[in-house]
């Protein structure tokens, strides 16, 4: 039974994800008025330049006034597509005022501010839907908050950014150095003109605090997230992971310590083996493996970023909101009961891969191992290749604390028989 007032939507932003949603409910309305209940209409649509063609929207939608059709007093749900922090908080807050739902892709606000617009959203009785902010098309945040409810989750590990992923995969397919990779991501439209949020870690790290906080029932902010992005890998460090069999990924790891006392959540370069089913992850792909008590391992891949697939993301958090305006319910609001510590980068316990020029003669490869000894790290390879007096040794420890991991590659570095820490990494997944 389909009743006849339409439920309104205010669109705010119609860019790459705002038109393919302007589009779809255009394209969809007769399948999402029947899913729904309720014809599903737009009430408007906000952009800052008015000028621009909007596909199917009808100018008489368009509107410079977001704050205006947000708070004009009929609008059901709220969709916000301009992301960033401001106005973006401030539309939020006045929907929910206004006694609209919200649906957003807004990460980094999440991030930055999730545990006040969940209370807005309650206080309100209204629904706060965010599944388009991690991995676009894949349903991840659904699944996390749902499906697996009854579950406990213990890792997330996944490649959640899209550009960075290109990137990587061009070095390794290429042999290409960083910057060149960049250049071709850039023009193929991968990457930004400022690739800075992306390339340094940021994004990533604003999905791995949205994906910790839900995973461990446990408030993780954006500043409780380690971050390292990929500008520093080298084509060298893409040859030494093929060596031992592994290929390097941007990686968001969040991870409840084996105690299950407390949390890590990080973004940094990784080197993966070539069987663990991240590495097989290709071009602007997205993948996201959680392992849970109960369930296993489990895998959600696709398209992470995309003005379609971040909208078929947004319309299945549309028509959640618009059933439960019908059906009188709320969707799954904020569970942070568990208030696990976040505990910092030097206890995150992980294995590193290090590549050292030494001086080749006797003594030295025992006066490194030494160092590696001094800070309790324990070697599980060691590798030597040397030429004219020079090696190159590349040691791989065993799983320690990053603290003291980080503590015997500096140590290395003041050894007058290491010319030079060529590169160092983590190695995860196995
Ligand atoms: N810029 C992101 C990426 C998509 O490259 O994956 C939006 O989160």
């Amino acid at each position: 039974m389909v009743r006849t007032r339409p439920l309104k939507v205010a669109l705010l932003g119609c860019g790459v994800v705002g038109s393919q949603v302007a589009r779809l409910m255009t394209t969809h309305a007769d399948d999402l008025a029947a899913r729904i209940g309720a014809p599903v209409e737009l009430a408007g649509v906000a952009v800052r330049r008015p000028g621009k063609a909007r596909g199917t929207v009808a100018a008489e939608l368009i509107t410079t006034d977001a704050a205006g059709l947000v708070a004009r007093g009929d609008v059901d749900v709220v969709v916000e597509l301009i992301g960033g922090l401001e106005p973006a908080r401030a539309l939020i807050n006045s929907a929910f005022e206004n006694g609209a739902s919200v649906v957003t892709a807004n990460k980094a606000l999440l991030a930055e501010d999730g545990p006040a617009l969940h209370a807005a959203a309650e206080k309100h009785g209204a629904d706060l839907y965010f599944e388009a902010s991690v991995a676009g098309a894949i349903p991840l945040l659904r699944p996390l908050r749902e499906s697996l409810a009854g579950d406990t989750v213990n890792r997330v590990l996944g490649i959640v950014n899209g550009t960075t992923n290109f990137i990587l995969d061009r070095m390794e397919s290429s042999g290409a150095g960083y910057g060149e990779a960049l250049e071709e991501a850039t023009a193929l439209g991968y990457a930004e003109a400022d690739p800075t949020a992306d390339v340094e870690g940021f994004d990533a790290a604003a999905k791995a605090a949205i994906l910790a906080g839900i995973a461990f029932h446990t408030r993780v902010r954006l500043d409780d997230v380690h971050r390292e992005g990929i500008t520093e890998v080298t084509a060298a460090d893409i040859a030494s992971a093929r060596q031992m069999g592994c290929t390097v990924k941007l990686l968001a790891i969040c991870e409840r310590a084996e105690d299950g006392r407390s949390v890590t959540a990080r973004v940094h370069p990784a080197m993966i083996p070539l069987s663990h089913p991240l590495a097989s992850v290709r071009e602007a792909y997205n993948a996201v493996f959680v392992e849970a008590d109960a369930a296993g391992q489990l895998m959600f891949y696709g398209p992470g970023a995309g003005g379609a697939p971040t909208a078929s993301a947004v319309l299945g958090d549309l028509v959640a909101a618009c059933r439960n305006r019908l059906g009188g319910g709320r969707g799954p609001g904020e569970s942070a009961y568990a208030r696990l510590p976040v505990s910092p980068m030097g206890e995150v316990v992980t294995r590193y891969h290090i590549s050292l020029d030494v001086v080749d003669k006797p003594g030295v490869l025992a006066q490194c191992a030494m160092v590696f000894a001094d800070h309790g790290v324990s070697i599980d390879t060691v590798r030597q290749t040397g030429k004219d007096g020079e090696a190159q040794l590349v040691v791989v420890t065993h799983r320690a604390p990053d603290a003291a991991l980080s503590a015997t590659v500096d140590a290395l570095r003041g050894l007058d028989t290491v010319h030079g820490v060529a590169s160092t990494m983590r190695v995860e997944g196995e």
